[in-house]
């Protein structure tokens, strides 16, 4: 029995860390800081009622530009960029230099931390 635990232990601490390449960055905190900087916009669910921003869900990965019905500038909808962590990290630094022209009106997280934890958050919308 105690053999079984270890196991599945160990399993779900390699899950985790597949999951999340930046193991460091805290997806909780994340949240609290989206509620804080995002939300007044975004949604982070699949439905609901639309805000001033896409929806954000499954948003990592995602092509930009991409939701239905969703009118985006046409700095957005030309952008062609699939919004890996990576990407995502630059855009929300400071997201005129990643889609010059977007519409979007956040001047960008400066504090790396927490764009990372943000990001961690991000990747749990799915
Ligand atoms: C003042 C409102 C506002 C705030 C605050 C805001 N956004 Fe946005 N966001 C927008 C708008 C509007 C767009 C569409 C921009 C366009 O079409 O140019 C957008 C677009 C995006 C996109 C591109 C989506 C796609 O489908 O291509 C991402 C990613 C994004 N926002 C993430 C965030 C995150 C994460 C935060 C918080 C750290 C945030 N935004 C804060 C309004 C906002």
């Amino acid at each position: 029995m105690k053999g079984i635990i270890a196991v599945a232990l160990a399993m779900a601490g390699m899950c985790l860390g597949a999951a999340s390449p930046a193991a460091a960055s805290d997806p909780a905190a994340g949240e609290q800081a989206f509620k804080r900087l995002c939300a007044s916009c975004h949604i982070a669910t699949a439905e609901g009622r639309r805000g001033v921003g896409p929806s954000l869900w499954n948003i990592v990965g995602r092509k930009s530009g991409t939701v239905e019905g969703f009118r985006y500038s046409t700095a957005n909808q030309n952008a062609n960029i699939v919004w890996t962590p990576e990407i995502l990290d630059k855009y929300l630094a400071n997201p005129r230099a990643v889609v010059p022209g977007t519409t979007m009106a956040f001047a960008g997280i400066r504090n790396d931390a927490e764009r990372a934890n943000v990001i961690a958050y991000l990747q749990t919308l799915k």
